[in-house]
């Protein structure tokens, strides 16, 4: 099979590290990929929103599969003009449909189909610029703190949270009035705090049958100890403890089932990776986020704990036969630590040299490439804020956790960051 993955991340490279292990690929392809993916496949240089020129590109080569990494392409619809058109029959593409897509371009629209599916989350009211007023008396309604999610795709930067009530109520006047986020906040949704522990589940669905993938823990704040400001990710880890058989018995009755049987219902299209970010309050799950495809960081270790040939199950996906495919995990820990560059979330420089990616690695890592970039020498310098993260294996959580250290240690560049702690807190509970 001649297979396209969509994307430049470190989630795109750990999914193209795992198909490029099977017997069914001939050719991989990323569009545009990164010097890690390189090593793989054809980097192609096609931007992932120029649904023509992908298009093309499949026509020409004669695609069979298209999977999607990021969000974008899928809210923006590519699965359905690849769906509608008859030159692109032959290619299965793996996401949801544009529609099925909103759960999370549109955090209304995923909230009100938690509520029609009686799926549990955070109690919520939405506003926009007319209904301002209102928003300022549901946040006296409220205990601190706050949450306020701008209704559109917003970069990850769309959510706040608020201690003091005025503090909220400014905010809100940002988002609604001033348009801090563009048209991602014409709409805000208010909902209560959920005070718990953060898990990332993941299925793979095709629209009937659905399997489980390995679950995650992200590493979001940007600090030592969950400090600083929210980044896409600084570490993840697979398994986690406190998602216990029961714990996960609760979320495929009362979170997984109810999502896949309400999609087919309202009759959403849906042949792909749903991300459902959860909080454990107390040992009850409920639904933080839906993402319409794989985290990052969590893809990393996700993939190293998939042992079965992926390609295979995401041909069943695209063939509505997942009842077929069963999922065998890897019983090792992994645990994928984050390398930034210095000032990330913020401001920070590229172009940065990258030294030791040629070490001799233990045989248990992965590095997986992000914002990486060749220079016109043929160095591989840094292109971004995530620039590369490593993944181990490990027969226990912190035995992975020491071998991607170890790893990390010997890559450097110019003011390289990584937290410390990924995965501490989960080790003493082992
Ligand atoms: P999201 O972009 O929806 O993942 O939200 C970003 C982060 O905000 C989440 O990862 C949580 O840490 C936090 N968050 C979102 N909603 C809530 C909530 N209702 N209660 C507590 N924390 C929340
Ligand atoms: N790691 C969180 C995300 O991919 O959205």
């Amino acid at each position: 099979m001649k297979v396209l993955i969509i994307g430049s991340g470190g989630r795109e490279h750990a999914i193209g590290w795992k198909i490029a292990q099977s017997n069914l690929l001939t050719r991989l392809y990323f569009a545009p990929g990164n010097p890690g993916t390189a090593s793989l496949g054809t980097n192609i240089p096609i931007d992932p929103l120029d649904f023509e020129e992908l298009k093309t590109f499949a026509i020409e080569l004669g695609l069979d599969m298209m999977i999607v990494g990021p969000e974008q392409p899928l809210v923006e619809g590519v699965f359905d003009f690849f769906a509608n058109d008859p030159l692109l029959a032959n290619v299965k593409v793996i996401g949801p449909s544009r529609k099925a897509a909103q759960l999370e371009g549109s955090k209304e629209y995923a909230k009100q189909f938690m509520q029609r599916h009686n799926i549990p989350t955070a109690a919520y009211q939405s506003f926009d610029e007319v209904s301002y007023p209102g928003g300022c008396l549901f946040i006296d309604s409220l205990k601190p703190p706050y949450v306020l999610k701008a209704d559109g795709l917003a970069a990850g930067k769309g959510v706040l949270i608020l201690n003091d009530a005025d503090e909220a109520k400014s905010a809100l006047h940002e988002m609604l009035v001033d348009k801090k986020f563009g048209k991602a906040s014409n709409k805000v949704v208010i909902e209560e705090f959920l005070q718990g522990v953060e898990l990332s589940v993941f299925v793979l669905t095709d629209g009937k049958d659905y399997v489980i993938l390995p679950e995650a823990k992200d590493y979001k704040r940007i600090g030592e100890e969950d400090t600083g400001p929210n980044t896409g990710g600084m570490g993840s880890v697979s398994p986690v403890s406190f998602a216990s058989i029961r714990f996960m018995a609760k979320v495929e009755e009362r979170i997984i089932k109810p999502t896949i049987e309400g999609l087919r219902k309202e009759g959403m299209r849906y042949q792909g990776f749903i991300f459902f970010g959860l909080m454990n309050v107390s040992d009850e799950p409920y639904v933080i986020e839906y993402n319409v495809r794989m985290g990052d960081p969590e893809t990393q270790s996700v993939m190293m704990r998939i042992k079965n040939d992926l390609l295979k199950g995401l041909i069943h996906t695209a063939s509505g036969t997942l009842s077929e495919f069963k999922i065998r995990i890897d019983s090792r820990a992994v645990a994928t630590v984050v390398m930034v560059a210095g000032g990330y979330p913020d401001s920070y420089s590229k172009g940065n040299i990258i030294s030791g990616l040629d070490s001799d690695f233990s045989e248990n890592s992965m590095v997986f490439h992000a914002g990486t970039a060749f220079d016109k020498h043929n160095n591989i310098v840094t292109n971004g804020g995530r620039v590369l993260s490593v993944s181990s294996y490990g027969k226990h959580l912190i035995d992975s956790i020491l071998f991607s250290y170890k790893t990390l240690k010997k890559i450097s560049f110019d003011k390289a960051y990584y937290r410390r702690d990924i995965g501490r807190d989960l080790v003493s509970k082992r």
